[in-house]
């Protein structure tokens, strides 16, 4: 037994089971009653709310309202046809109270903005009939936005869309082009996990967000007009704090794309428009492959501050992953960093044997590595020895390493995660170790919070703070 809504549909199904009313299994009369009542004895009453029924593409919002909206995705859900199926009940029992509401036959049905090809009279008049509906909607809210607050646009991404075609997918291009063509700037792109309670360590996966919250303003009317060569300029001085701000904040490296885009975006629809060298203005997709280039350029600067041992590992580890390589050409990548094959190898990083080099995997280094007792930590060690804690020992263990690790070095391992993210994501196409790096930058506002809690009392030993 279980609700009609199991999806946003009423399927059709050829079995049915019925409930005994007087029984006390799932579905039984008291039970549900339960559930009512507890709902109704959970109501906070500070929070009353006011709700009214009007079309988003003319509704007239109040003098400075503060404007949030979720709006229908294309055809995702058939909202007024699903919602009679309780107007019907509705109608019986509390037309009384709302007499306009119930005052029609069934749900408004023509201005919702759901692309429903039967109602549309075909695919497209539906999509053309959703996409102008919206733009109006979206034109509306810009018109009346009050500058006291932005306005927040929540976007659901169709993962199969990102799958295929990245973060400049076609459909995101599509949204976020309306939104700057109804006369918001967008100034940022937060990503939502709206749909998944459990953990990205939990669930080892590095599934990109499904929502995106757009933080939009108003555009200035007397915005200027700028060439690509200004608009890349603009980006290569704006992003790198705004990304840096993202890292500070612990954004997750499968997360910074979608991120990114916000303060990039804010650099592109601050203008009026951005022209290309032909004078045709710049489309969103193009600005948003910009974009990310500055991103991916922004994460690979992040080498230069790691130490050379670390340098030589990354680099080493973008070429060969784990697997074997030529001495000779470990060699030459060691000599360029000023050190040698020796060192790294003394380091524990890496070993040899019959002319051939590798990575040690986690399970391989040594289990009781202390940064506190190593003469040469290294910022590689740092970070897979905090991976393989974590993976095995748990957080509070991983929490204690942190703290051996110290504050300053411990900024640098987590720019070694998300260099190494993007390699394995860009560049290796290894998507089980890119989860790894993941996964330690998901839970690394937990693990510094629990470091802090962690008292030295010496040199070695470390123990809890009671509180
Ligand atoms: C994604 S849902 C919002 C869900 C809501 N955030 C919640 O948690 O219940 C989109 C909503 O937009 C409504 N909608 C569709 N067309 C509309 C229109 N023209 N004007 C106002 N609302 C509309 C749908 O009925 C649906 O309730």
């Amino acid at each position: 037994m279980r609700n009609t809504f199991g999806r946003q549909a009423i399927p059709m199904v050829w079995d049915y089971a019925e409930a005994n009313p007087y029984c006390s299994s799932s579905g039984n009369w008291t039970a549900m009653r339960d559930w009512v009542w507890k709902t109704i004895a959970n109501f906070v009453p500070a929070s009353i709310g006011t709700e009214i029924q009007h079309d988003a593409q003319s509704v007239p919002y109040p003098e400075n309202a503060i404007i949030s909206s979720d709006p229908p995705y294309y055809d995702n859900i058939g909202y007024a046809d699903l919602s009679d199926f309780f107007f019907c009940w509705a109608k019986l029992s509390i037309k009384p109270i709302f007499p306009d509401l119930f005052g029609v036959l069934a749900t408004p049905k023509s201005e919702e903005l759901v692309a429903t090809p039967y109602r549309h009279g075909g695919k497209e008049a539906a999509e053309i009939h959703f996409l102008d509906g919206m733009s109006r909607a979206i034109a509306n809210m810009a018109r009346q936005s009050s500058d006291i607050a932005p306005a927040t646009i929540y976007y659901a991404f169709k993962q199969s869309e990102i799958k295929d075609e990245g973060i400049s997918s076609t459909g995101w291009a599509t949204f976020l082009q309306a939104v700057i063509e109804a006369g918001y700037a967008v100034v940022g792109t937060w990503p939502m996990r709206t749909e998944m309670a459990n953990r990205m360590i939990a669930s080892g996966t590095n599934a990109l967000a499904n929502s995106v919250v757009l933080v939009c303003r108003k555009k200035q009317d007397d915005a200027d007009t700028i060439t690509r060569a200004e608009f890349i300029r603009a980006l290569k001085r704006e992003l790198p704090p705004a990304i840096a701000d993202l890292k500070a904040a612990n954004v997750s490296p499968a997360d910074m794309p979608q991120s990114a885009i916000g303060p990039g975006m804010g650099v592109f629809s601050r203008y009026k428009a951005v022209l290309e060298a032909d004078d045709c203005p710049m489309s969103v997709k193009t600005a948003l492959q910009l974009i990310n280039a500055e991103l991916d350029e922004f994460l690979n600067d992040l080498h230069g501050d790691f130490d050379p041992d670390t340098r030589f590992a990354a680099t080493w580890f973008q070429q060969n992953g784990y697997d074997k390589g030529e001495y000779g050409a470990a060699d030459n990548l060691a000599r360029a960093r000023g050190i040698s094959v020796e060192n790294v190898k003394h380091a524990e990083i890496i070993d040899s044997s019959a002319g051939k080099v590798w990575i040690l995997k986690r399970d391989e280094i040594d289990p009781d590595w202390d940064p506190g007792t190593d003469d040469n930590p290294t910022i590689w060690e740092g970070c897979q020895h905090l991976i393989r804690t974590l993976e095995n020992d748990g957080e509070m263990a991983a929490a204690e390493l942190l703290k051996k690790i110290g504050s300053e070095r411990a900024e640098t391992v987590k720019d070694l995660a998300y260099y190494l993210y993007d390699v394995c994501g860009h560049k290796r196409q290894d998507a089980k170790e890119a989860t790894a790096y993941n996964g330690l930058i998901a839970v690394w506002t937990d693990l510094t919070r629990l470091a802090a809690t962690i008292h030295v009392t010496d040199k070695n030993r470390q123990t809890r703070m009671e509180f």
